[in-house]
Parts: C-alpha cells; structure tokens; sequence
C-alpha cells in the first residue's frame, strides 16, 4: 500500500516522549534547537479519567511547538477512545498510543509495552482512537517483549491496518531495556513492508550516527531521546549535518535560556522556584555526558557500536568550566541548578558558573558518559 498525499510525520526530526524530562520548557528549547515534532510525557489514562490535574499537566503544549502530539497509556477500548477525545480538546495535533513502556508498574496492568503481546487489542485500540478523534493516531512500539522472538513486523502490520498515521520502533524489546544496541536493520525492515512513516529511534547521540542509521534503515523520521537531554543543539547538527561542538560559554548560555523558560513556565515565586530545583538539577545530570565527538575520530567506532553507550574521558586539561559543565555529582548539579536560577542575565550565570568551577574540588566521576539503566524511565 502506498500513500500519495505527504505525511506530516516523515522527513522529521522528533523530540521523543519523555517522563519528567520532556516537560513543557525542555521541549520548547528543543524546539527552538531545531525539533520540528515533539510528544508529551506519557499520560495514564485511568489518572486523566479520574480527573488528576496533575496528569492533564502532561497534555498541555506551547503554541510555538510545531506539531505536538499527546501520548496516552491504556488498555481499555472506551476508556482509550474517551482519553484521546481529551487529548484533543486540549490541542494535540495527533495523539500516541504508548507500547513501549517497559517499567513493572505499567506493564503489570496490561499498559505499555504489554500491549505488544496483544496485538488484536493494540489493533482494536488504534481503530477507537481512530473513531475517537479527527488528528492522526500514531503509536509507538518496541521490538518484541523478548529478545529472539521480535514480534514487531506482525505489530506494526497490525498497527496499519488499524489506522495509524505513523509508528516509531525503538529498536530494542521489552526486555533489552537499553542494555543492546538499538536494532536499525530490523526498524528498515519493518520500514520496507509497511506504507506508513516509520519513525526510526534509539541510540542517535550524533549527526553522523544519525544519518548513517538512515540511510542503513531507509527511514526518513528518526527520534530522539537520550541524545536531546544529552545536547538539545543534536537537531540542529542533523539539520544541517555537522557537528557544532558549542563551547563552554555557549552551553552555559543554552542553560541560561532553559532557565528562562522554566521559569515563564513555573513563574518565579517560591513553589516555582521549588520546581525548578527538582527539573534542573535532573537535566544536569543529562547535560553533563556531552563530549565533543569529531567524526573523525568516532565515526567508525559509531559504527560498531553506538557512541551513547561508549564512555569517553574528559580531556586532562580540560578547563575548570568544561569541568563543572561535567560534573557528575549531585551536589554539584544542585549548587549549579541553584546559580543558574538566581543569574539575572547570561553573563551573570557565566560569571556566576566561573565562580563555582573555580571552587570545586577534582571530581573523579566526571568522565562517564554511559547512562545506568535505572536512571531512566521509559
Ligand atoms: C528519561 C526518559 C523518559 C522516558 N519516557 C518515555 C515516555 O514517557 N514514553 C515513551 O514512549 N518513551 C519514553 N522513554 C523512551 C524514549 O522515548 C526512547 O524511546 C528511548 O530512550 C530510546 O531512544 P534513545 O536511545 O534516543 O534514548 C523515555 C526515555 C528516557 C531516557
């Protein structure tokens, strides 16, 4: 089957889904970095169903996200249908049904990557969205729940025939968590077969890494998680194909004008303030795995294996400002988050950064760029 008519969801460059760190600010410095879709944290529905506002927090967008699109968690028909009809109410450009979630709490009530050992319900899902809502209906899968037995080419069949617009594969199982590589052969298989958009992700961290994996999977989409948290700036190196290696000065402005959206977002009295304690030092934590990785010296070691999961020291002279933007300790995130925040202006929170760099003891962890597996959510 082939479409004539363009898709909004191919040749586009996605800010994946992403619990607490996709957050409303977060995605709009994406946005301005150069994402042209961007998802919202999952939403439960039974929690919106139950009238949680905190939940309908995660259906909010800002009007400059291009294209946002709302993503949902459920396994009940009607209740589904009812969740997206709120989705759209509240401005979702298209809603996403999440099969992807591999956390127990999830799982167990069926929700999420469960969903992916259920196909006819996945199917009988998309179709009440699909009657539900009138914006598009996209979903996002994993491989297979087991490594060896990938069910993901009978999934996303299913998915099609159901009236999806679109589906992102992120190439590992339920039960890789990340510990694998993600599979690009297996997402340009599923590709080939299927007359959707699929959407390519996992494990993209550079422009180089990127463009080889579609050109080997043939997808036009890819999305991004770990490598936007990482360098917000990867849309823009994609965009454009070549590594922009922005300097410590640039990075601390990049912080600066995050901060400036959290705080438009969270306001500045003391509960936003509080807020802004709990996410920055959380994107910290995020922003301090950045290495420069020249295409020279990388590309062909992407190749083998993807550089998200490879662990690169810092340079031995590396300066007390590349240290701090490095440091990996907590209590560093938050003396940092707390400077960020009270800078007036961009170059207060430099000067206010060099200060703190220059007061730090060495910090023997600074060098890790692999993420542990409990860190992360989805
Ligand atoms: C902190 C964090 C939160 C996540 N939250 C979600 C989520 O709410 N919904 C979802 O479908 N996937 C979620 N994921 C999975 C990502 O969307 C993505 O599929 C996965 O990280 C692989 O992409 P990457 O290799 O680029 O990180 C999350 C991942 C991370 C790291």
């Amino acid at each position: 089957m082939t479409n004539t008519a363009p898709s909004p969801f191919s040749h586009k460059l996605w800010l994946a889904p992403l619990t607490f760190g996709g957050n409303l600010p977060f995605r709009r410095l994406c946005v301005e970095q150069g994402a042209e879709i961007t998802v919202g944290e999952m939403a439960v529905v039974f929690r919106l169903l139950k009238d949680k506002g905190s939940e309908f927090a995660l259906l909010r967008s800002h009007p400059s996200e291009p294209f946002f699109g709302a993503q949902l968690a459920e396994r009940k028909i009607d209740a589904m249908a009812a969740g997206a009809k709120l989705a759209e109410a509240r401005g979702a450009r298209f809603i996403d049904l999440n099969c992807g979630c591999p956390i127990d709490a999830i799982t167990r009530h069926g929700l999420g990557s469960s969903l992916l050992r259920k196909p006819s319900r996945l199917g009988r899902l998309v179709e009440a969205m699909r009657q539900a809502v009138s914006v598009p209906v996209t979903v996002k899968i994993r491989t297979g729940w087991h490594q060896g037995k990938e069910n993901v080419n009978e999934v996303a069949k299913v998915c099609e025939e159901s009236g999806a617009a679109a589906i992102t594969i992120h190439g590992r199982t339920r039960e890789q968590r990340y510990t694998k590589s993600a599979d690009w052969d297996l997402i340009g298989q599923v590709a080939a077969e299927r007359g959707i958009p699929v959407v390519g992700n996992g494990d993209i961290l550079t422009h180089y890494e990127a463009r080889e994996r579609m050109q080997r999977s043939g997808v036009t989409s890819v999305m991004l998680a770990r490598g936007a948290l990482i360098k917000p700036w990867l849309f823009r190196e994609i965009r454009e194909n070549r590594a922009w290696n922005p300097t410590g000065e640039e990075r601390i402005g990049l912080l600066h004008r995050f901060v400036e959206l959290l705080r438009e977002h969270f306001r500045e009295d003391e509960k936003g303030r509080r807020r802004m304690l709990q996410f920055l030092p959380w994107h910290l934590n995020f922003f301090c795995r950045y290495r420069p990785l020249p295409e020279a010296a990388f590309g062909g070691q992407s190749l083998e294996h993807p550089l998200m999961q490879s662990r690169i020291a810092l340079a031995e002279d590396a300066s007390p400002l590349e240290r701090l933007l490095a440091d990996a300790r907590p209590e560093t995130h938050t003396r940092f988050a707390t400077d960020l925040i009270e800078a007036t202006s961009r170059e207060d929170a430099l000067a206010r950064a060099t200060t703190l760099a220059e007061s730090l003891p060495a910090d023997d962890g600074a060098a890790e760029l692999t993420i542990a597996a409990s860190q992360l959510a989805g």
